[in-house]
């Protein structure tokens, strides 16, 4: 899958996607993250892709132009499964949205900044708008690196078995049972019997109790709740 990210901090994305699983997704070339800088796109001088609001209002909001240019061109190389702006006002990002996206094709993910895009960029190419939380950021940046890596680490053949997805909070609409390793005896707290006993079923039990105890206790609105099933 290859993702381009439209920015106009670049330099924000430049070590999310360096390291650990999204860097070994990369070395696997099932992934390509590529980050462009919306200034190298400008019509305009000196690099200007923003400008007040009409209307009046503090915050400047970046110019259509310079993103049509980009978007155009990249959508002149290749089709995109979707075009996403990320935003506070868009849909909540979850486990669910992110399983579809990784199985689909490429992806262009759009990033804000001051008081965000102009609306006719929204309404002519955006097809997905998501918010990572109920809180502003500064830029979309942030908010595009999480989405990245929630999709990246699902695509086919990034995880393997020790870090597979499958037994992952949310992904079956429960969160993880807690985990354990070494020592056995840590300061006179034990690790559950059950973990220790070598048997199977006993452990997976042991697992699938814990998980529904802790989404109960702590998330019960994930347990019958249809926007976050499959
Ligand atoms: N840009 C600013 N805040 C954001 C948020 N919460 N989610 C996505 N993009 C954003």
């Amino acid at each position: 899958m290859r993702i381009d990210i439209i920015s106009v901090v670049p330099k924000l994305l430049d070590s999310p996607f360096a390291h650990s699983i999204m860097k070994r997704a990369q070395d696997k070339n099932l992934l390509e993250v590529h980050c462009h800088d919306l200034r190298t796109y400008t019509p305009y001088r000196q690099g200007q892709v923003d400008d007040y609001q009409f209307g009046g209002g503090a915050g400047m909001v970046i110019m259509p132009e310079p993103l049509a240019i980009l978007i155009d061109k990249l959508q002149a190389e290749r089709t995109y499964a979707e075009i996403i702006f990320m935003t506070p006002d868009g849909k909540t990002f979850n486990q669910s949205i992110a399983n579809r996206l990784s199985l689909g094709g490429d992806l262009m993910i759009i990033c804000g900044h001051y008081k965000g895009i102009d609306q006719r960029i929204r309404d002519k190419y955006v097809t997905m708008e998501l918010s990572i939380g109920d809180y502003v950021l500064s830029g979309g940046e942030l908010a595009a690196a999480v989405v990245v890596d929630a999709i990246g680490r699902l695509i086919p053949g990034v995880l393997n078995d020790e870090t597979s997805a499958l037994s992952d909070s949310f992904q079956d609409n429960l969160l993880a049972p807690p985990v354990y390793t070494r020592p056995q005896d840590f300061r006179g707290m034990p690790v559950p019997a059950e973990l220790m006993s070598g048997n199977h079923k006993v452990i997976e039990e042991w697992r699938y109790k814990q998980s529904v105890q802790r989404t109960l206790e702590r998330r019960p609105d994930l347990m019958g709740d249809e926007e976050h099933g499959h």
